[in-house]
């Protein structure tokens, strides 16, 4: 047992001073100050309303504002002196509250625990974080309308399998990736709902004997009401792990736009160019242009899924109702809030910025007998049924094949000698051009298809 401090919590209760290790061990407030704006912000409404209940008095109440706005300043101005001996946020600035403004200052705790003061401040910094995340992530999903505008027109070889498959439109395709982010804002303004609910009330797990307003401080706080239960409001961090699993399927979408980027933007798909600012040289390699962010972003993906284990975790097994483990919750938290905005404002810079090889990406497509199934839906409309017209089609790439020949480039008499419903008009579906065109339902590769969905989804945005 060392010498530490004696000024503990409670200290009353305690004949021994907390071991310097253990007080080290516990203490949170490295991390956790990070929460010191929705802590004073906080206190602020529970102050407002012990007042208006009579448990403070006018003056007290304008006394513990004065003090906070001016802790308030003291750690904007990089001033306030944080300690370990504290622990955690809360108390550091409660601490401090009553160093400044003396007996105001201890009645600030009354009615309330750090169980529910720090439930409350998870959620105040997880509302205006999502709402920053929903904003770079906007941004992003303009880029991309713009991006698909741009190339609405432009033929690039759709993959299943990786596997050249059949004709699509880059604008297409940058479409599918903008579709992805539609779902996660929604996922995400679903999460927010469960987000902005009020546990400040709910005390250590039992409530409080004060007759305290609960509507009040959660219309002071912008909550769009109380939670139910005191037992569930301190205890559960299912918000959070609810915001963990949504940024965990962003990432995992970013990181599959990373992929393709990564892959098209090789010497061997040649299909875009990234730009010089977003790539990175190698360091013995001189002829290298690395294309590091998505990369990077790729790999962040695992990190915010190890997130949200830690805080699954983290949470099962947990009896009702605080228990000291929640306090692991806020560096997962954080990293995860920090990680997914670095990423979408990484890809919102960078996508602009995309440029396309047209040519190139025309030419995989001519590759890779792209409209094979347009050939055989060609057969099907002249009356054939399908499985046969597949093996027609079948036997004429394997022509195409052995004399290495798109289908577009065998004669018409070649054609014919596979089927004679082949006519000459055979060739307007076997162009690239024609095979996009006739996409034109919802959802549909065809150009015109494609700008349409842009022009919808511009005045969703
Ligand atoms: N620092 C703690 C946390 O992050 C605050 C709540 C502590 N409550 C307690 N009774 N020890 O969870």
């Amino acid at each position: 047992m060392t010498t530490a401090n004696k000024d503990k919590l409670s200290s009353a209760r305690f004949s021994q001073a907390t071991d310097a290790f253990v007080e080290i061990f516990t203490a949170s407030v490295d991390f956790d100050q990070r929460m010191a704006p929705q802590d004073i912000e906080g206190s602020v409404a529970h102050a407002t309303m012990l007042c208006k209940i009579g448990i403070l008095t006018e003056a007290e109440r304008d006394s513990i504002f004065t003090g906070l706005k001016q802790i308030s300043e003291e750690i904007e101005a990089g001033n306030f002196q944080w300690s370990i001996q504290q622990e955690d946020v809360h108390m550091n600035i409660e601490a401090r509250l009553t160093e400044l403004i003396g007996m105001a200052g201890k009645k600030l705790h009354t009615g309330r625990s750090r169980n529910d003061q720090v439930a409350t401040d998870i959620r105040l910094y997880l509302r205006s974080e999502i709402k920053v995340i929903i904003t770079v992530l906007q941004r992003l999903q303009l880029a991309l309308l713009d991006l698909a505008e741009k190339q609405a027109d432009t033929i690039m070889p759709g993959f299943t399998h990786l596997q050249v498959a059949q004709p699509i439109t880059f604008g297409h395709h940058l479409m599918a990736w903008y579709e992805m982010l539609v779902r996660d804002k929604e996922r995400l303004e679903d999460c927010l709902k469960r987000v902005n609910i009020m546990p400040l009330g709910a005390a250590a797990l039992a409530g409080t004997s004060y007759p305290i307003d609960r509507h009040l401080t959660a219309e002071l706080l912008g909550f769009s009401r109380p939670s139910n239960n005191s037992l569930d409001s301190v205890s559960d961090r299912d918000f959070a792990i609810e915001f963990t699993a949504d940024a965990s399927i962003i990432m995992m979408h970013l990181s599959r736009f990373s992929e393709e980027l990564v892959l098209w933007a090789s010497a061997q798909f040649a299909f875009i160019e990234l730009p010089d600012a977003f790539c990175t040289g190698s360091s013995i390699m001189p002829q290298k242009k690395n294309p590091d962010v998505p990369e990077l972003v790729r790999g962040k993906s695992g990190r915010v899924t190890g997130h949200l284990m830690s805080l699954l975790m983290l949470m099962k097994s947990q009896p009702l109702a605080y228990n000291k483990d929640n306090q692991e919750d806020k560096e997962p938290i954080f990293d995860t809030v920090d990680t997914l905005i670095n990423c979408l404002r990484a890809f919102a810079d960078m996508v602009p910025h995309i440029e396309a090889k047209p040519e190139n990406m025309y030419s995989a497509a001519k590759k890779g007998f792209a409209t094979a199934t347009d050939l055989a839906d060609y057969l099907v409309k002249k009356g054939m049924a399908f499985r046969d017209a597949h093996e027609v089609v079948g036997a004429a790439v394997k022509l195409g094949l052995d004399s290495k020949r798109d289908l577009s480039e065998l004669s018409l008499a070649e054609l014919q000698s596979f089927s004679e419903m082949i006519t000459d008009d055979v060739f307007d579906v076997l162009s690239l051009e024609g095979s996009v065109a006739a996409r034109q339902h919802i959802g549909g590769t065809a150009p015109d298809t494609v700008r349409k969905a842009i022009n919808t989804a511009r005045s969703a945005l």
